[in-house]
This record gives structure tokens, sequence and C-alpha cells, in this order.
């Protein structure tokens, strides 16, 4: 029988100086394969009397052992160098510019862009957003917003009535305004409530500053003292984000919806002797959104008790709010489909808007 310490030294001495993966797989099937050294050693051990054979038996396990260690070590010493190789190799800069063809990329529509931006400025002031159906049903389009089957204010809607009829909520409707998901999402859910809600909105109207679809957001803030001093705060703060100004002056002037009580419209301030529309400045007033006090028969309608929570709404129309910005005179436009218009009006991919950075909170 062999010297086994001197094979060991030998062998592991074979695999130190393996230069790459494969002198190492040359060395294993040497060794340790089926016609190898150590498997030949280890099938000799049968016919080894069995008192030399308890002596030799553990020598010989213990130098397959240690040497397909060593061999696995040595394999995955290459394998990692490889592998480091490749990683320096393939390394890319994030830092270097994105190449952008003009010509055929897609653009992002001005409506989808102003969401993105009012989204970014509410969710800076801890709003959340919260979804509503576009096929509403007269209750939570109406009803549960303290416009009874009676109200004049039905008419005023030019609603789209669908066929579907339901016992508890009445007909089907495309929903006229965002206003219905106050209800829906208190109804879901535990006081204090901060949230948007941006979304389509259908009424049976069509010119220049009307479509049969357009864009609104509602707006909710609900806890135990939340007051109309507090809204005029957020709609000054969000519009100055917007509209990226330093201060927007508002007025509030009296109104009346059947949701909100007291109820106001929201002007802001604007100059109108250009040629173009300057927001936040002059002595002109523009009427931007509809708000108020949340009526205690909404918050009713939401099993949420009127005695111990209050809180403020405000809808504002999301298409004017895109036009207003971006100087776009015909609403009629933003849903022509017209990929000319799209390349001139929308934006880039990456105009990831930031505009919530100067917000003073
Ligand atoms: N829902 C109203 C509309 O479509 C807009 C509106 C006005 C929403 C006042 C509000 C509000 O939340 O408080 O004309």
């Amino acid at each position: 029988m062999e010297n086994f310490e001197s094979l060991e030294k030998e062998i592991l001495q074979k695999i130190i100086s393996a230069e790459n993966e494969d002198a190492v797989e040359k060395i294993r099937v040497e060794e340790l394969g089926k016609k190898g050294r150590i498997s030949k050693l280890l099938s000799e051990l049968g016919s080894v009397e069995p008192d030399k054979r308890k002596i030799i038996g553990p020598k010989v396990n213990n130098l397959k052992n240690i040497i397909s260690e060593k061999i696995q070590d040595r394999k995955e010493y290459f394998i990692n160098l490889k592998l480091d190789k490749r990683l320096l190799e393939e390394k890319i800069d994030i830092t270097l510019p994105v190449k952008i063809n003009q010509n055929n990329n897609g653009r992002i529509h001005p409506v989808s862009q102003v969401l993105e931006e009012i989204s970014e400025i509410f969710g800076s002031l801890g709003y959340e957003i919260s979804d509503g159906p576009d096929i509403e049903s007269e209750y939570y389009n109406f009803n549960a917003l303290n416009i009874p089957d009676s109200h004049p204010a039905r008419q005023m809607h030019d609603t789209f009535y669908l066929d579907e009829y339901n016992d508890d909520e009445g007909q089907s409707v495309l929903r006229t305004h965002t206003s219905p998901v106050q209800v829906r999402t208190m109804e879901n859910g535990k006081p204090p409530f901060k949230f948007i809600s941006p979304g389509r909105t259908y009424r049976c109207d069509s010119d220049q500053t009307h479509t049969p679809m357009f864009h609104q957001i509602e707006g909710l803030a609900v806890d135990e003292s939340t007051n109309l001093g507090h809204l005029k705060w957020t709609l000054e703060t969000f519009l100055s984000a917007f509209f990226e100004i330093e201060n927007t002056k508002i007025k509030m002037r009296p109104s009346y919806f059947p949701f909100t009580e007291p109820s106001i419209e929201i002007d802001v301030l604007c100059d109108r002797s250009g040629s173009v529309l300057k927001i936040g400045e002059g002595s002109d007033w523009l009427e931007v959104a509809g708000a108020g006090m949340v009526h205690p028969n909404v918050l009713r309608s939401a099993n949420i008790n009127p005695a111990k929570y209050q809180g403020f709404a405000f809808g504002f129309g999301l298409d004017r709010l895109a036009q207003l910005k971006y100087g776009i005179p015909d609403l009629r436009t933003f849903f022509s489909g017209d990929i000319r218009w799209l390349k001139h009006y929308g934006f880039a991919a990456l105009d990831i808007p930031t505009l919530s950075r100067g917000l003073k909170k």
C-alpha cells in the first residue's frame, strides 16, 4: 500500500498548480474518477486482510474526503474568478443619459401627466388615492350625496342612464362626477380620512368646453376638527405647487352643492390682459374648483356620526387644470387621438413630476 501522506501531498500540489477549471477537472478524473488512483485504492480495500483494513480504510477515506474538498474549493475559486471578470466587463453606467428618439417614442398624454403631478403633490400632503367604478348606481351618484330623487340637481347633471336597474340602488348610470367615491371610500373605512380620487366622468354634453367623457379629481379630508381654514390652506398650497407659483391667491365664493354645507367655489387670481392667461398674477379671478364642508347627510350615508366628525371636500376638473397649465385651448382635442397633437402637447416618459419639493408644509 501507498504512503498516504506523500500521495496526499503530491495531489494537493497538483491541485494548487492547476491553472484553470479544466485542469482541476482533469485531476479529479485522474484521482477520483472511475479509474482514478484513489478510487483504485478504495476498491483494493476489499482484498486487504481485516486487521490491516481497519487501519488503512479510514486513511483512504480521509484522503478521498480531503482531495474532494480541495478539488471543489479550487473549482469554485476559478468559477468566482470568471464571474468577477464577467461582472466587471458587463458593468453598465446607470448615470449615462438615456437615448431618446423623439420621433419614435410614445408620449405621455397631458391628462396623465397632470394626474401624476396632482397625485405627487397630494401624496406628499398625506393623501391616499381611492378609486370607484365608472358605472355607478343612482344611489351613490346622487342619493348618498344628498341629492334625492326629486332634486333639481339631477337634471343639471345630464346623466347617461343605462338599462340596468337594481331595487336597492336604482338605475345604473355613468358617473357624472367623482363625488360618489367619497361615500364608497368612507363606507369601507374608519375616520380619519384623507384621500383624492381622480377618474373619468361622463355627461351628455359636447361643445368646445365640454366633452361627453372628461376627468375630475375629488378630494376629501374628514376627522374631528377639520375646518374651512384647512381647506383654504390645502387648496392654496396645492395650486401654488401645481402652477409652480410662489404664493397663489384664491378667493372663496359662496355657492351651492347638495353634498356640502357651506358650499363654495374657488377662484384663483389670474391675469387675462396679455395673449396668454397667467395664473397667480393680475387682478382677475378664474373659477377652478367646487368645494365645501361635507354635508352631515353625506357622512350619515357612510355611517359616520356627523356630531363627532367633520371635514371638507373639493372637486376639480382635471382636463381643465391641464388646459390652464399647459395652454391647450380646445378640450375636444384631448380626446381626438391625433398623434401630431400628442407629439406637441405630450410629455416624455421620464418627465416625472417633483412639484412637491418646494411645498411649505
Ligand atoms: N361634484 C361636483 C361637480 O361635479 C364638484 C364638487 C363640488 C365636488 C364641490 C366636491 C365639492 O367635492 O365639495 O360639479
